[in-house]
This record gives structure tokens, sequence and C-alpha cells, in this order.
């Protein structure tokens, strides 16, 4: 295949229509889940579902790529030129014939289509999410001319037309990911791009939804602040993952036996080269991957302190500590998980799991910051009201028993 038949769009058809059947399970289960039920539901429902999806793409992308069958299909959408494998297998045996051990065999190939398949069935997902919003959108507005009272918990449509934006760009990337030979800026903004779909499904999975907790100003900033470094932490890991940096270092906590090994953060964090170029245009140096590898694990050391504080501050408050366990069960799963990677070799059970870890941790986060509203009260204050709070409904309660006497308070 020559370079210029690289993005053939004649599969395009067939694919989307492949999308489509995909999709038409969920599609269906959704709404045998939900006949008689209003819009609302409906929509939460298939939202509820798409991100689960979602979740499950993210994590057989990073399966796609730890099987080394990013390249499984050399061309886009299709598979040379075909919508699925079993149209392309003469090609695909010629190539393995050539390189056994090459980017291109049946089982890479399969894969990748997969991965393809899946992506395109939430595509459509999507663009039902979408419809029914802007249904919804119509339907209430009919609704508060008729009777202006305060409608239920809406999401605005632009949430659910922003997210079928971003997966349109998101395909985008998929297809650069494999046009340009896994260039490591694409893959890395491939898999980042996943992770900010999952954070627009989220918001519109929850959004409305538990009631809203007041925190602190400062609490709320600490938030922010540790959902920023989440951020360039996971951009860090996608950055050792694309550049294959994980075995730069096969011990832990040291590297190469030493604490601070001989590092290139120049070559290393050069973002526009092809994957495994150096500077001179000959390989990218041992050094610049080690470089890699090592800001991804002092990233690590600041995130994982950060969480923890976050962890300890949201502990305090009865309504956010299952954010607090949350927080401290995903970033142990992180260490352990990411310390597996490293000293056992990289096992893929250990990169699935770390790449699921960051993913958990970007939804609950999300979570935390849409439950958490800032309010004008010191923390104190939030804790003695939350305090006081507890123990006149256990009072309520108490008085509620059969013979009981009424508490203190509560007459
Ligand atoms: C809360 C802390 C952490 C977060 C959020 C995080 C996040 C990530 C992410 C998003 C990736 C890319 C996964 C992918 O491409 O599919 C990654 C890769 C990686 N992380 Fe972490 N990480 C954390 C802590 C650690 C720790 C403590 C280590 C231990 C040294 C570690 C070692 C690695 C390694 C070796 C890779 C490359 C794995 C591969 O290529 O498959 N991480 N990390």
């Amino acid at each position: 295949m020559d370079s210029s038949s690289l993005v053939d769009l004649q599969p395009l058809a067939r694919m989307a229509l492949l999308g489509i059947l995909i999709a038409l399970g969920p599609l269906a289960w959704v709404w045998a889940r939900t006949r008689g039920a209003d819009r609302s539901r409906r929509r939460h429902a298939l939202t509820l579902l798409t991100l689960f999806l979602t979740f499950d793409l993210v994590l057989f992308g990073a399966f796609t790529r730890l099987s080394d069958s990013g390249l499984g299909c050399p061309d886009w959408p299709g598979c040379y030129g075909s919508a699925s494998p079993v149209g392309a297998r003469e090609s695909i045996r010629a190539a393995e014939t050539a390189l056994p051990s090459g980017p291109v065999t049946h089982a890479k190939a399969w894969i990748e289509m997969l991965h393809r398949y899946l992506a395109t069935g939430v595509g459509v997902l999507i663009i039902a999410m979408t419809a029914l919003a802007w249904q919804q959108w119509r339907e209430q507005r009919r609704r508060a001319q008729r009777t202006p009272i305060h409608a239920a918990p809406f999401t605005s449509p632009w949430w659910a037309t922003a997210t079928l934006v971003w997966v349109c760009i998101q395909g985008a990337f998929g297809a650069f990911t494999v046009t340009l030979k896994l260039y490591p800026a694409i893959v890395t903004a491939h898999l980042l791009g996943g992770l900010a779909l999952l954070v627009l499904l989220a918001v519109q999975a929850w959004g409305g939804r538990g009631e809203p907790v007041g925190v602190s100003p400062a609490l709320r900033r600490g938030m922010v602040a540790v959902a920023t470094l989440a951020g360039l932490q996971i951009a860090l890991g996608a950055w050792v993952s694309t550049n294959y940096a994980v075995l730069a270092c096969t011990d832990f906590p040291m590297c190469q036996g030493r604490w601070w090994p001989a590092m290139d953060f120049e070559q290393g964090f050069a973002l526009l080269r092809p994957l495994g170029v150096g500077a001179g245009g000959g390989w990218l140096p041992f050094e610049a991957l080690t470089a890699i590898h090592m800001a991804h694990r002092l990233g690590a050391a600041v995130l994982l302190a950060a969480l923890a504080a976050l962890a300890w501050r949201l502990s305090r408050r009865a309504a956010l500590r299952r954010f607090a366990y949350g927080l401290v069960a995903i970033a142990l799963w992180q260490l352990a998980s990411g310390v597996s990677n490293v000293v056992l070799g990289w096992p893929l059970a250990a990169a699935l799991g770390h790449t699921g870890g960051a993913a958990a941790l970007v939804l609950l986060l999300t979570a935390l910051m849409m439950r958490g509203v800032a309010t004008e009260h010191t923390e104190l204050d939030l804790v003695e009201l939350e305090r006081g709070r507890t123990e006149i409904k256990g009072a309520e309660a108490r008085s509620r028993r059969p013979g009981a006497v009424p508490a203190r308070g509560t007459l």
C-alpha cells in the first residue's frame, strides 16, 4: 500500500453501518429498561450506559497499544480498504508472511478493528444522546411556557452537543494515530481526549443529581489544584506509555541502581518528533527515555501527597467521606500497579489496571468537583454545622422509637 491511500474513505459508510448495528444492542436495552418512563429518565440511562462503554473503550485502547496492535491495520477507517479483516485477509497474510513479528498480523488487525468498531458504536450512542437532549430541551421549554414553574433537574443540551463534537475530534486523532505511525504527541492526545470524553459524559450523567455539599473556598481551591495535578500526571503517564519508556527503569524506588540516573530532559520532552527519533534524526537516546520515566515518578510523588492531603480534609466532612476513601483506594491502586509495571517487567494486567485507575481517578475527581460547591463559610463552620445536623437527626430518630422520651431540643 502506498502512503497516498492511507486514508481510504470508501469503507466509511460500511463502518458507520456497523457502528449503528453495534449501538442497536445498547439502545434496545435502554429502551426496554425505561419503557413507559419519561424522556429524562431514558436520557439518563443512555448517558450512564455510554459512560460505562466509554470507560471500556479507554481500556480497550490501552490494550490495543499494549498488544502492539496500533498499526494492525495500517490505513483508516477500514483495514486495507475493507470494513473488516475478513475482506483484507490476503493483504494481512502477505504482510505477516513478510514480517511474522511485524505490526500486521491477523490477531493484531482484529484487535485494532474491534477498537474502531466499539468507538464507532459509542459515537452512534452519543448521536442518540444528543438527539434526546434537544428533544427534552424543546419539551421542557414548551412546558415552562405553559406553567412557568421550576423544571426538573436538566443538563443543557449543549453538553451533549459538545460531547458529539469531541467524539468526532477523538475519531480524527484515532485516524492520525494510525496514519502518522504512532507519533507520540498524537497518541498522547488521543489518550487524554478519551479521558476528557469521560468527563463530558460524567457531567451529564451526574449533573443535577445528589444534594450539593457546601465547602469552604480554601477546600474548593484544594480540589481544583489536585484535579490540575492529576491532569498533569496523567499527561506525563501517557508520555511514558507512548514513548515506550516503561523499561528505562526496572528497579524501584531507585532507577538503574541510582537515585538520580543520567537523564536528557531536553530530548525526552521534545514534543514534536516521530516515535523513537532523537534531535539529530538518529535514535532517541536512552537518557531521554529515563528522563520521561523519572518525570512521571516525581509527578507521582507530588500527586500522591496531594491526594492524601485532600483525602484527609474530606474525611472530616461526613457528607464527603466516601470521596476520601475513594481517593485513598485509587492512590494505593496507582502506586501498586505503577510499581508492578516497573519491577515485574510490564505485565499486561498491571498496565491495564494502571490505565483503569487513572480513568477512575478522573471520574471520582469529576464527581467530587460537581458535589462540593464553594460557600462563604470556613471549613470549621461547615464541620460544626454538619455535626449539629447529624445530632438533630439522631435525636429525632431516637424520639420516634416506641416509648421513647423526646430528646431535649426536639419538642
Ligand atoms: C496517582 C498517581 C498516578 C497516576 C494518575 C498515573 C497515571 C498514568 C497514566 C494515565 C499512564 C498512561 C497509561 C496508558 O497509556 O494507558 C501511566 C503510565 C505509567 N505509569 Fe503511572 N500514574 C501514577 C502513578 C505511578 C507510579 C507511582 C508509578 C511507579 C513508578 C507509575 C508508573 C507508570 C509506568 C511505568 C507507566 C507506563 C506504563 C505503560 O507504558 O503501559 N505511575 N500512569
